[in-house]
């Protein structure tokens, strides 16, 4: 029986033992050690690697299993290694601590999930490189954000990750879930996150939530009747500080070292008589300091070094920026070297550009949407005019069409054959074109948010003939209008702030039924329509600012789509970006094609 350090300690990364057995199996090597610290795959956690070390050979371990109650370290030996040797274990600690914040966060998440949808069943975790936990029952998508929210609660109280081994009547007694199958050749262990119910666990855990970083709910996936609720943690170097290694370089160290061989190198320049070509060579070459101190970028702990590598190239082109500054300089050969070389002048900053404000609103609008399972999606922008009317429900001659004052295309060749749905190409006047483009894709549940640009033939200060919609569109069984209103509800809380909330007024569109406008409170007044000093908003109109349309897809709209409505329901909605990212900065434009006018003194100001 291999004695099982890591159930005892997670933070062990080295380790000395005895070997058991070392065997060839096929292609590999089977080591057996009398303990061990490496995690053998299971209970959803994907096993550790590393390198175990004797006096006579090297074991590097690609992957661990538990065959009975003997762990076995499969792996590829250098040399030879033999059965009483005493062996060191070292273990790849930033994949281990990266399975560590998985497996705990996961644990993080089930505790969010009891307390969002109790009535979920837990069946299994998976806390590999995908994530997730999946339970008997279903959660609507609309949940992500009410699940995050409440993991991220956990994580930020930082509270303790305990763990404890139990007989078998004890964890029966206290563990509020028991899985289907307990191991029997494991000590049964227990493990409890602040004060919640203890749950078995054999794994390998963090100390505190807050180790864990912050948790995203990546997705929430129905199917029957199981649900996987998918999650991820932020990126290890968030947390950094716990995974560096005591004998490796800390990246600021080694940072520190480059940096003082820039500043020597500018010295050596400015003062040096040798030619260009041969003081290169001594600062950059194969035998330099440079090249010296840039070999140890392997002992920089991994997430760093990447930001090292560009340290690195950011020292070299400036010793190279240095030796090009001074060739012109030393041909003049009359000490003018000095005088124009003086490194303690303030560099010139190249002016710093950003992105157009609408590109930012597009940004944060689709980010907000990915998060509860929504995808974005391109459909033309230039269309048939079958898709943005006729397949919404509006007729050639339907008055509604007159709404959007649409650009209609000359083209060669016009009209292409008798196909009734190819007649007349338009420049799309709004992203509701996608609609039933994106039901044609065949593939239910829809969740799209298709974010266009759109066309109408108006300009004046209120309207440019060019602007941007994000259109939504949400298709499954059992759609209602409740999880319309919870989208909005969000996606205003997250755009807008936590303090804003949406209503809805009875409206009509020919595409859905029924049909709303979407209003947000107003971000001055609250909604109450009046300021503390009693006199009326003057932003909003009672409380209210109008958002845009939204309803119930129209069952012609699904049937056109080849979408049986009497199974499948679903909500869309159609904003303008310019308009909505304008009531978010509270910025009242006197002229909204500004925005596309291209002055940068305008532009810089967002
Ligand atoms: N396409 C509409 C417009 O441009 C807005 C809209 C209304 C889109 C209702 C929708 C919807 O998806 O359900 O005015």
């Amino acid at each position: 029986m291999t004695e099982l350090i890591y159930l005892t300690d997670s933070y062990k990364k080295t380790h000395t033992t005895t070997v058991v057995s070392c065997e060839r199996k096929g292609q590999q090597w089977e080591l057996v050690l009398a303990s061990t610290i490496f995690y053998p795959e299971g209970g959803g956690q994907p096993s550790d690697k590393g390198i175990v070390t004797t006096s006579s050979g090297k074991a590097h371990v690609k992957h661990v299993r538990l065959a009975g109650d003997i762990v076995v370290h499969e792996c590829a030996i250098e040399g030879s290694i033999v059965a009483g040797e005493e062996a060191r274990c070292d273990i790849d600690w930033d994949i281990r601590y990266q399975n560590m914040r998985i497996h705990t966060a996961g644990h993080i998440v089930h505790e969010a999930v009891k307390r969002v949808a109790p009535q979920l069943v837990a069946l299994k975790g998976e806390h590999g490189t995908h994530p997730y936990i999946e339970y008997i029952g279903s959660v609507p998508i609309d949940k992500t954000y009410a699940i995050e929210k409440e993991s991220n609660v956990i994580v930020d109280a930082d509270v303790a990750v305990r763990t404890e081994f139990v007989s078998l009547e004890q964890l029966m007694a206290r563990a509020s879930w028991v899985p289907a199958h307990l191991p029997k050749n494991k000590p049964l262990r227990i493990l409890t996150i602040g004060d919640n119910d203890p749950i078995p666990d054999g794994g390998t855990q963090v100390k505190t939530t807050k180790e864990t970083g912050n948790i995203t709910i990546t997705a929430i996936e129905n199917a029957d009747d199981h649900v996987r609720i998918c999650y991820r943690v932020e990126s290890a170097r968030a947390v950094l500080p716990q995974i560096s290694e005591p004998e490796a370089i800390p990246a600021p160290e080694l940072t520190r070292m480059l940096m003082e061989v820039e500043s020597s190198a500018k010295e050596i320049i400015a003062s040096s008589t040798k030619s260009a070509d041969a003081l290169r060579l001594e600062l950059l070459g194969n035998k330099s300091n440079f090249a010296q101190i840039t070999k140890n970028i392997k002992y920089v702990p991994v997430a760093y070094r990447q930001e090292i590598g560009k340290v690195i190239n950011f020292v070299k082109e400036h010793i190279e920026e240095a030796l090009s500054e001074r060739a012109p300089l030393q041909d003049n050969a009359t000490g003018a070297a000095e005088k124009f070389m003086d490194v303690t002048m303030p560099g010139i900053r190249p002016p710093e550009g950003h992105l157009h404000i609408v590109t930012q609103a597009i940004m944060e609008i689709t980010r907000i949407f990915e998060k509860i399972g929504f995808t974005r999606v391109r459909h033309p922008e230039v269309d048939w005019d079958w898709y943005p009317f006729e397949s919404l429900n509006m007729p050639p001659t339907h008055p509604a069409r007159d709404e959007w004052e649409t650009f209609f295309l000359e083209y060669p060749g016009k009209p292409t054959g008798t196909n009734p749905r190819k007649q007349k190409i338009v420049l799309t006047p709004h992203t509701s074109n996608g609609q039933v483009r994106e039901m044609e894709k065949g593939r239910l549940p829809i969740r799209m948010i298709n974010i266009a640009k759109c066309y109408r033939r108006q300009i004046d200060v209120s309207h440019t003939p060019m602007f941007h919609q994000f259109e939504g569109l949400y298709i499954d069984r059992n759609v209602s209008i409740g999880h319309l209103k919870g989208v909005f509800d969000y996606f205003v809380k997250q755009f807008f702030g936590a303090n804003r909330t949406t209503r809805l007024r009875p409206f009509h569109f020919q595409f859905t039924e029924p049909s709303f406008e979407v209003d947000i409170n107003c971000g001055i007044c609250l909604g109450s329509g009046k300021l503390p000093d009693g006199t009326s908003c003057k932003l909003c109109k009672a409380g209210w600012l109008e958002l845009g349309g939204a309803g119930m897809v129209h069952p012609v709209v699904l049937r056109n789509g080849g979408v049986d409505p009497d199974v499948y329901s679903g909500f869309a909605f159609g904003w303008g970006i310019e308009r909505t990212s304008m009531m978010k900065s509270g910025t009242k434009l006197d002229d909204i094609r500004l925005l596309y006018s291209n002055d940068i003194r305008f532009l810089e100001q967002f």
